[in-house]
């Protein structure tokens, strides 16, 4: 008896000296001194031993150091539940990463390098020029001197510093620039931004872009613009695409002609897209008109030259079922998200 309550002053004076610095420390505790085989069952299970007379006293003694060890457990638990279990290590690996969000590129800038790796592959270069150009270069050396008609086919937007400059209307400008650098053949496609002062809309906007091809040397023929226009389409959206052209006017080029694809939704059976025609225009075409070889300095006597201009909208639209213009300048995410990158 005596021995018991002098071990059990032992354990107080153990316990009172204690801080378990972490949720281990604190369970080494829990085991030692309540846990199943711990030390306040084994004080109870001491109970027998006892004398009756003694059994209420040393009873007393025993349930206040089961309260003192039981409190004490209480106190340090809450105490170190605020604190991060040393034992966890500080970051948990089974989480899922975080990760960046990933970009995707523009449809326009898909399909165009779509279209220009294309022609790469027929040997054609890329060429590229300026978005403000003068009025030689957009209109003039393309045939359509000051007060042509068909400079109304393009709403211009003027620059007020001089009214000489302009925003291209369209990328035939760089065609102008290659050849004025007189090096021949040339074999070149000229991708860019234009500007037209067009109301907006689901189908037209003042600025777009385009992709123009020239091909200059001696005896090209209009049969090798077809060609190789049948080769892009195909390459394009497939090997059972059609063509068929007719008969157009633009001022650079002569003949002209205006280039329609087999409509790709229906089939030829007609639909919205193709307004029933089974047919949807995808670009203007033409021979080299000789006053424009002569205005950039080729001589049109040995030299001939196919040119073919289009809207990489419109082919974008086309592609992937897109109904208005609108969208491809409107920084939506949740459209342009849907784009995955092959190019
Ligand atoms: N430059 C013309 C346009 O922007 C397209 C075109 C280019 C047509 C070359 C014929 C030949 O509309």
């Amino acid at each position: 008896m005596e021995q018991l309550l002098e071990q059990i002053n032992a354990y107080k004076t153990e316990i009172e000296s204690l801080t378990p610095a972490d949720a281990a420390a604190l369970e080494t505790y829990r085991i030692r001194f309540l846990g199943a085989k711990g030390i306040v069952k084994a004080l109870f299970g001491e109970m027998k031993q006892v004398p009756n007379e003694s059994k209420k006293s040393f009873g007393a003694v025993l349930n206040d150091f089961k309260q003192l060890a039981e409190g004490k457990y209480e106190e340090w638990k809450t105490g170190l539940a605020g604190q991060p279990a040393e034992a966890a290590p500080a970051v948990d690996f089974t989480l899922p990463g975080a990760t960046d969000p990933m970009g995707s590129r523009h449809p326009i800038s898909l399909v165009r390098n779509e279209i220009v790796s294309i022609f790469r592959r027929l040997g054609f270069a890329v060429a590229e020029g300026p978005e403000i150009e003068d009025d030689f270069h957009n209109f003039t050396a393309l045939n359509l001197p000051e007060h042509h008609p068909a400079r109304d086919m393009q709403d211009t937007f003027y620059l007020h510093r001089n009214p000489d400059w302009l925003l291209r209307t369209h990328t035939s400008n760089v065609q102008v620039r290659e050849m004025e650098k007189g090096k021949l053949p040339i074999r070149v496609i000229c991708p860019g931004r234009v500007y037209r002062n067009e109301t907006i809309s689901a189908r037209a906007h003042c600025f777009f872009h385009q992709v123009e091809g020239l091909y200059i040397d001696e005896q090209v023929s209009f049969a090798d613009l077809k060609q190789t226009l049948y080769f892009f389409v195909q390459e394009l959206f497939g090997q059972d695409v059609k063509i068929r052209f007719r008969p157009s006017y633009f001022p650079f080029t002569e003949p002209s002609a205006e280039m329609d694809i087999s409509c790709l939704l229906c089939h030829g059976k007609g639909c919205n897209v193709c307004k029933h025609t089974g047919w949807v225009e995808i670009l203007g075409c033409g021979m080299v008109h000789p006053h424009v070889l002569e205005n950039c300095g080729i001589d049109p006597n040995k030299y001939t030259g196919y040119a073919f201009g289009m809207g990489i909208e419109r082919i974008t639209m086309l592609k992937y079922q897109i109904n208005d213009l609108r969208l491809f300048s409107e920084n939506d995410v949740r459209f342009l998200e849907q784009f995955s990158a092959s190019f």
